[in-house]
């Protein structure tokens, strides 16, 4: 495996120093300015390409992260975060392949785009690890495994829940605030969305934007759709912070949310998210867990024992809605 190449390089370097005169000098400035990978021979070594800060989703995810490759457990973890750019994750990647990583773990932006940098990092015999959303690649050999959650499979579970509770409405108006356009969170949510659309004749989409997965830009677009429409049933955010970013809108207007007011559906169940569901603020908050440090670090050391991983693995998922919640379910969560 690659750790193994590196302690060789290691020894042939060290075995050169000693025919030569002067071998002392600070390491090379591996360009990224984040972490010095020097003296960290005995760690293993793993870059991690973070999509940003956008979401207390997404900050749970980079502790998680960072929790598990500590240098207790026997990793150097180089975190870069992209601010929701890709072209900032292409250029992450790239400072890991020049510092000789034994190991690059991506949180994708979007589906696509990825091909020539993974191929890259394939060329430089780094193990790429997807976590998270998906990539679309032409040849799926560039990346070793993905781990995340199945998108379309929480949508399902959002339509499903809206299609037993307004069975017997004649019209239901839905704002739909959308996640990342591109993202696999958002793509699958989406789909799922649409498709319930076209087979529920009484369901009317009022409006479909992107808040881009924060509570400010969840906030703007409610904001705009309640100065045009004051007819709505039912929100369906793409994620926690959008909700509550709607949730402050529609208050702000002076309507109520929950069982007698406008139903906000959300994903994610962070904390916050499943204290409004307590609240009865969002009716239904289907799980998407970030808890990937664990499931990434035992895909690592699989590879490190030379065991085959799986190509594909998803994480089993739940959802909560306001009638059933209680604050023991929220107590036993760990996010
Ligand atoms: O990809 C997971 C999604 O990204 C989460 O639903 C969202 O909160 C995050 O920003």
């Amino acid at each position: 495996m690659k750790m193994k190449q590196r302690l060789w390089s290691a020894l042939i370097a060290s075995v050169m120093c000693l025919g030569l005169t002067a071998c002392g000098g600070a390491p090379a400035d591996t360009g990224s300015g984040t972490a010095d990978v020097g003296g960290s021979d005995d760690l293993i070594v793993v870059g991690f390409s973070q999509v940003g800060a956008e979401s207390d989703w997404r900050t749970a995810n980079t502790e998680s992260m960072k929790s598990t490759f500590s240098e207790e457990n026997g990793y150097k973890l180089i975190f870069d975060d992209a601010q929701q750019k890709q072209e900032n994750q292409i250029t992450a990647i790239r400072n890991f392949i020049q510092q000789d990583v034994d190991y690059i773990v991506l949180a994708p932006t979007g589906e696509t785009g990825w091909d020539t940098v993974l191929q890259e990092a394939k060329n430089a015999g780094i193990p790429v690890i997807i976590v998270d959303r998906q990539v679309q690649v032409s040849d799926d050999s560039l990346y070793t495994a993905w781990v995340g959650s199945d998108f379309r499979a929480e949508g399902d579970k959002a339509v499903k829940w809206m299609e037993e509770q307004f069975a017997d409405k004649d019209q239901l108006n839905i704002v739909h605030i959308q996640g990342t356009i591109g993202s696999s969170a958002q793509i699958g949510r989406t789909d799922a969305l649409n498709e319930g659309v076209e087979k529920n004749a009484n369901w009317n989409l009022v409006a479909q934007q992107s808040g881009e997965f924060t509570q400010a830009k969840g906030q703007e677009v409610m904001e705009s759709v309640l100065k045009q429409n004051s007819d709505i049933d039912v929100v369906y955010c793409e994620n926690d912070n959008e909700a509550f970013g709607a949730i402050d809108a529609i208050e702000a207007a002076g309507k109520t949310v929950g069982k007698d007011g406008i139903t906000v559906i959300s994903f994610d169940t962070t904390r916050a998210g499943l204290n409004d569901v307590l609240a009865g603020k969002i009716s239904l908050d289907v799980e998407c867990n970030p808890l990937h440090g664990p499931r990434v670090q035992e895909i690592i050391e699989k590879l490190e024992a030379g065991e085959e991983v799986e190509k594909t693995a998803y994480v089993d998922e739940t959802q909560f809605d306001s009638e059933t919640i209680t604050q023991e379910m929220i107590d036993e969560r760990a996010y």
